[in-house]
């Protein structure tokens, strides 16, 4: 996805070394501690010299996921643990299990703007739906019905949502299961942010694999859950209506053994890596709750600038006064002010004035940036 000319320029002052990145959203450059040793040795195992395949992946890799679901209270057989490359692989095998070309895939808007892409290299077209803000981000029923067609297959929903960090409610569950079903609809949740939110609501989807009347894939993976996005492994939990799981789980194999594609090592250190999940998490939960501390205590001398309420998630929403559309903003804050954001268009809002920023990069770089941010809509507003 390119929002062009700013990348390259954000390139070019990153190679003079004057970049404040506040879309980092890499976490192996933003100065965690990873247990190194642990990580690396889980690599070095004997069993890597043997070729084992299997379309669901290596029993014992899937094991390990089980194993994280139930740390979660959430109970899922071996049977429906499919291992992938990746969650953006798993998105692709889904959308071909699931669509013929030409065929229509419904995503949130704001939302994750690899969704585009996705869809358009398997041929299907995506449509949004509306989230709604109103102190919290609330799906739009109208707008997702507005958008259904005959040639509607899957309903994307991300649990949190990137970058809005809302969560789904557990209310809703039953509903939007009810009507996936009626329309024979598969329901896709995406769950990569699950682990950080932050703070506790009961009001949460915790498990959406439970009593599915539509055919439901949750999506995740180490990129997030153990912020080793260079491994590469990625899974998706099968659930639905016995008839319609069974069906879906021999197009699965067929699609999965095709490629193979999960490589021995990674499988056979997968325990080991979520080992050294929950400290990782520790650390950015840290980083996610200072930044955001920052940044509204720097908010607080600025009220032309807000900021979305979050429950989850690695990002902050902020809405500059309407003296400049976002992407004017975004520009402007990269040429003048060496600072990098995405602007909301990128993810797709509807409403202007959005930037969205990364709570990711270590603290100094991020409190340098939001306070030239701050500045500069000062200076604007004074001039305007
Ligand atoms: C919502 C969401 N889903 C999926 C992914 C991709 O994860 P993976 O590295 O497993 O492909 C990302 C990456 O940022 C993401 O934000």
């Amino acid at each position: 996805m390119s929002i062009s000319p700013l990348p390259q320029a954000a390139e070019r002052l990153r190679a003079q070394g004057r970049l404040l990145d506040l879309t980092e959203s890499n976490p192996t450059r933003c100065d965690f501690h990873y247990d190194e040793v642990r990580i690396l040795a889980a690599l070095a195992d004997q069993r890597n010299l043997a070729y084992v395949a299997d379309p669901r992946g290596l029993e014992a890799a899937r094991a390990a996921v089980r194993a994280y679901y139930l740390a979660r209270g959430v109970e899922v057989s071996l049977e429906n643990i499919w291992l992938t490359a990746s969650t953006s692989e798993a998105y692709s095998h889904l959308f071909r299990l699931l669509a013929d070309p030409g065929a229509r895939v419904h995503a949130p808007q704001p939302g994750y703007p690899l969704f585009d892409l996705l869809a358009g290299l398997n041929d299907l077209e995506l449509a949004g739906y509306a989230l709604r803000y109103d102190a919290a981000w609330e799906l739009d029923w109208t707008d997702l019905e507005n958008a259904l067609t005959p040639q509607s297959r899957a309903l994307l929903l991300l649990n949190p949502n990137n970058p809005t960090g809302s969560y789904l409610r557990a209310g809703e569950w039953p509903r939007l299961q009810a009507w996936a079903a009626r329309h024979g609809l598969a329901l896709i949740v995406d769950e990569v942010f699950f682990d950080y939110s932050l703070g506790d609501d009961p009001n949460r989807l915790r498990d959406a694999t439970a009593n599915p009347a539509a055919l439901t894939f949750i999506l995740s993976g180490l990129s997030k859950v153990a912020a080793l996005p260079q491994m590469k492994l990625g899974w998706m939990l099968l659930a639905g209506p016995q008839d319609q799981a069974a069906a879906a789980a021999r197009r699965l194999e067929l699609i999965l053994d095709t490629y193979l594609s999960v490589s021995a090592p990674v499988q056979n250190a997968a325990a080991a890596l979520l080992e050294t999940a929950p400290a990782i998490q520790a650390q950015i939960r840290l980083r996610l709750a200072a930044n955001l501390r920052a940044l509204d205590a720097a908010l607080a001398s600025l009220p032309h600038v807000s900021r979305f309420a979050i429950e989850g998630g690695w990002y902050a929403i902020l809405r500059l006064p309407r003296l400049h559309r976002d992407d004017e903003w975004a520009r402007r804050l990269l040429e003048h002010d060496a600072v990098y954001l995405h602007p909301g268009h990128f993810y797709n809002f509807q409403m202007e004035g959005c930037l969205v920023l990364s709570l990711l990069p270590p603290e100094a770089d991020f409190q340098a940036g939001i306070s030239r941010l701050l500045d500069r809509v000062a200076a604007e507003v004074a001039g305007a």
